[in-house]
């Protein structure tokens, strides 16, 4: 399994992400700011967060009416880049001077250049969103930056010291598990608009992103040893939110894309066995 073929349902709209993401670095006014972003993106990530918005789309509606589906590009890109300049800042805050196998923007041009750039790639997919969501999921968003943003306060005001289960849960739902749940649901909801019977499916979504994105960090602590929560096993306690999240999808209608989202799940635990 290899996730060229999970995001076989959303291929096109994938590539014109990935267009928008290489296209960025020509779009700034300074000459340097354009450098730095060209550096950033000449390593796209693997693009989960953007695949989760359009999986989950797919998943109630497909083919995709034209307006939407642009709608839908454009959340997708959106997510990518809130996710790319949370890791500009979380590399400064970790200093960390590799990622994706090259130098960090705080490796290669210090922190406050970093912040800063970080800053701008944040300003862009805000941007974005403005253009492609209505008010609520905009609040929805907004919502998230905030608690990404406490979760990270939280878990740099802890760091270091054993922490109990519910602190080390709120963290990981804060920094990972709510921005893939709500990925899943600005997808799934913007969809919907087609037909106002599909919204409790993206409630649904929702919490299969909740679920998948608890499991993701769990086995990513327990596979980087940062695990500090005594008595919490990381696998089985993963292993048991993905059970969820195979559950939640396998409830909502067949379609290409909630079988791509289900496979998801087996290559994240494929993953980590
Ligand atoms: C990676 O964690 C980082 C996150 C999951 C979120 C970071 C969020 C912030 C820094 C808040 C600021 C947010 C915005 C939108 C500007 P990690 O250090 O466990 O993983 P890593 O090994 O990939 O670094
Ligand atoms: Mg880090």
């Amino acid at each position: 399994m290899d996730l060229e073929t999970l995001y076989q349902p959303i291929a096109s709209e994938l590539d014109a992400v990935k267009v928008g993401l290489s296209a960025l670095a020509n779009t700034f006014h300074y000459g340097h700011t354009n450098t730095i972003l060209e550096h950033f993106f000449q390593r796209p990530g693997k693009l989960l967060r953007p695949a989760l918005v359009l999986l989950s789309a797919k998943a109630l509606v497909d083919p995709l009416p034209a307006p939407l589906r642009e709608r839908l590009v454009q959340t997708a890109l959106g997510v990518e880049l809130l996710h790319d300049a949370s890791l500009v800042h979380d590399d400064v805050l970790d200093s960390d001077t590799e990622r994706r196998g090259q130098a960090t923007l705080n490796g290669a041009w210090g922190n406050k250049i970093a912040v800063l750039a970080g800053d701008v790639i944040y300003s862009r997919g805000f941007g974005l969103f403005t253009q492609a969501l209505p008010q609520p999921l905009l609040a929805d968003v907004i919502r998230l930056n905030e608690q990404m943003c406490s979760a990270e306060i939280e878990q740099a005001r802890t760091l270091g010291s054993p922490l109990d289960r519910e602190t080390y849960f709120r963290i990981i739902e804060g920094k990972t598990a709510a921005f893939m749940s709500v990925c899943c649901h600005l997808g799934a909801s913007v969809a919907a608009e087609v037909n106002p019977n599909y919204l409790p499916h993206a409630f649904t979504l929702r919490r299969f992103g909740l679920a998948f994105g608890l499991a993701y960090q769990l086995f990513d602590d327990h596979a980087d040893g940062d695990l500090n929560c005594p008595g919490l096993d990381g696998v089985t306690e993963g292993r048991r939110h993905l059970a969820k999240a195979v559950d939640l999808v396998s409830s909502l209608p067949p379609s290409p894309a909630s079988l791509e989202l289900s496979h998801l799940c087996s290559f994240l635990q494929e993953q980590n066995s």
